[in-house]
């Protein structure tokens, strides 16, 4: 998979991606992670990317001209172009399902706001699908690009090693449950034991125990998840 970033702050990227799952992934060649400075795009001795919003009002708009020419030439690159993203609390929030389709595209263009937001014209001329990562609002959209991508990456064949792992996370497989506890040596601690089960050898009861802890969990703190049943 190659991901493009579209950025103001590409410097925000490299310690991110140098982490291990991901660089892994980089080296293995499993994915691919180009960044590209929109200040680039811009024009004009002062390099102006943003402005002040027509109608008065607080903040910076990010202007359509380096955005809208940056994805263009971006998207030109490689053999096909990248199912194009742009970062914003104003879009559909994203989920794991979502995750799941992302990961299946063999390209994917991220364009990442700032400021007040960007001009409404670079959304109505690139179509952007517009992508939240969730109720809040960031002071832009590099922190919800890295989410996007650490989300993603993890899915792509190769890249777990073991694809049964990521059949086993919360809102994950089938019934998209969140996960059961997990514990690991030692046998107690502080006086807390392991639960017996999960040191008895016996698989049909240990996966058992855990569908039930996935249940109750799920319907102790996300109902939510379990409405459509
Ligand atoms: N930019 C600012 N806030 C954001 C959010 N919640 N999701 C995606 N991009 C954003």
């Amino acid at each position: 998979m190659r991901i493009d970033v579209l950025t103001l702050f590409p410097e925000m990227f490299p310690g991110y991606l140098g982490q291990s799952l991901l660089k892994r992934a980089i080296d293995n060649s499993l994915v691919q992670i180009q960044l590209h400075n929109i200040r680039d795009w811009a024009r004009g001795k002062h390099q102006q990317v943003d402005d002040r919003p027509f109608g008065g009002g607080p903040g910076m708009v990010l202007r359509p001209e380096p955005v809208v020419e940056c994805v263009e030439e971006v998207q030109q690159q490689g053999d096909q172009p990248g199912h194009l993203i742009l970062l914003t609390p104003q879009g559909r929030r994203l989920d794991q399902p979502h995750v799941e389709q992302l990961a299946g595209k063999a390209r994917l263009t991220l364009i990442c706001g700032r400021y007040e937001g960007v001009d409404q014209r670079v959304i109505d001329l690139l179509r952007p699908e517009e992508l939240s990562i969730g109720d809040y609002v960031l002071g832009g959209g590099e922190v919800a690009a890295m989410v996007v991508i650490d989300a993603v990456v993890r899915l792509v064949p190769g890249v777990l090693g073991d694809e049964e792992s990521n059949r086993q996370d919360s809102f994950s497989g089938a019934e998209r449950l969140l996960e059961f506890s997990q514990y690991t040596r030692p046998r107690e601690y502080r006086g807390l034991k392991v639960p017996d089960v999960l040191v008895s050898g016996n698989h049909p009861d240990i996966a058992r125990w855990r569908e039930e802890q996935q249940r109750q969990r799920t319907r102790e703190r996300r109902g939510d998840l379990l409405e459509g049943e």
